[in-house]
């Protein structure tokens, strides 16, 4: 029986990366009936809105959701439809693996961390109004609620995945209220873990902290916007955009998708690196219990960026999407199992 995942190629390099990675998970020997779905920009050419209700649908009935980078317009146009998107499904948990890749080469080695950020409120949630012209207001909404939810999440998953330290990020000591009450949520959740190390790092030196010495962090928790911010910092350690991935889950669906977003700068070219999405779908894999087709795939590419030259222009290559897929798919086919 295949199953039954919803595919949403997005827009930008959101094709060409949806493409690849659909590929190489048919190639690692996974059936697969991709139910694909519009959102975001080419659903509004559609005429049917940013978030169709009839794709909504499709996540909620599948549970599972392959999702491409969707293009939001910068100061004008409409709302983040990645932001509705959780907020729809209530994906409250984004969750991104951070690790240093053997072929890739970058300032630092070794590392090896995770990123939960709460992914539903905060300023990242967008609630801004104009008060009189000239003077706008953003709200920062942080709840007791939320905030225990994820980090619940976080402590569960760092005691059972043998993380040893989880470092809490915030600025409680200037926004002493709604920082203050993430802190607090996270400390009452830290209670029932005594065997976890805690920590509470403020935001901005925990920015510093992994620049100079990314190999001290282990587990890291932090609200909407700060997470947003560090994500991309931390994807910097390790290689860039081009080799994260990302997870954004809730208690009845999850939608697997890369850190980066649609590229406009490469899209149509060709260019786009595969590798971070296909990395989400390896975290997709795992979370239907594919386990070894995952590990297949994080061989594939292990093997191909670590072995050979073929790579894309961000990790200093020459190759195109597809000669790097192709290498993958050739990788698999060819490979032991792990
Ligand atoms: P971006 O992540 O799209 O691009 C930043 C830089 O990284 C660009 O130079 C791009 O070429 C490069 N890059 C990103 N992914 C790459 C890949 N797979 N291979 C090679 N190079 C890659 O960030 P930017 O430019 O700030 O955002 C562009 C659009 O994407 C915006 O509309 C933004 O709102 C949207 N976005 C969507 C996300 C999503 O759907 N989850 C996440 C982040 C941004
Ligand atoms: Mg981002």
């Amino acid at each position: 029986m295949p199953y039954d995942i919803v595919l949403l190629p997005g827009d930008g390099i959101g094709p060409e990366v949806t493409a690849a990675t659909v590929r190489v998970v048919e190639a690692a020997g996974v059936s697969v009936r991709w139910i694909e779905h519009a959102a975001g920009l080419v659903a509004v050419e559609q005429g049917r809105g940013t978030l169709p209700g009839e794709m909504l649908d499709a996540v909620r009935r599948c549970r599972v959701a392959l999702k491409g980078p969707i293009t939001t317009p910068v100061g004008k146009g409409f709302t983040s439809v990645n932001v509705g998107l959780r907020k729809a499904l209530d994906l409250y948990v984004s969750l991104r693996p951070v690790y240093s890749i053997p072929g890739v080469r970058t300032r630092h080695e070794g590392v090896d961390l995770v990123v939960f950020r709460e992914n539903t409120e905060g300023l990242y949630a967008g609630r801004e109004h104009e008060v009189v012209p000239g003077v706008v207001e953003a709200l920062k909404i942080i709840t007791e609620g939320a905030s225990r939810r994820i980090a619940r999440y976080a402590f569960e998953y760092a005691r059972w995945r043998g993380r040893r330290r989880i470092t809490v990020a915030h600025k409680a000591s200037v926004m002493k209220l709604s920082d203050g009450l993430f802190l607090k949520a996270c400390r009452d959740v830290a209670a029932d873990y005594p065997f976890l190390e805690v920590e509470e790092m403020s935001i901005d030196a925990c920015a510093m902290q992994l620049v100079l010495e990314p190999r001290r962090f282990d587990v890291l928790l932090m609200e909407n916007l700060y997470g947003d911010i560090l994500s991309d910092l931390c994807s910097g350690l390790v290689g860039g955009l081009g080799v994260v991935p990302g997870a954004n889950i809730g208690d009845t669906a999850a939608v697997f998708e890369a850190v980066h977003g649609s590229a406009p700068d490469i899209a149509g070219q060709n260019k786009a690196n595969p590798t971070a999405l296909l990395l989400s779908a390896c975290m997709m894999l795992r979370h239907i219990g594919e386990t070894k087709a995952a590990m297949r795939i994080e061989a594939a590419i292990a093997r191909v960026l670590g072995e050979s030259t073929v790579r894309t222009g961000d990790l200093g290559g020459r190759a195109t999407t597809t000669e790097y897929t192709d290498a993958l798919v050739a990788a698999l086919s060819s490979g032991e199992s792990p």
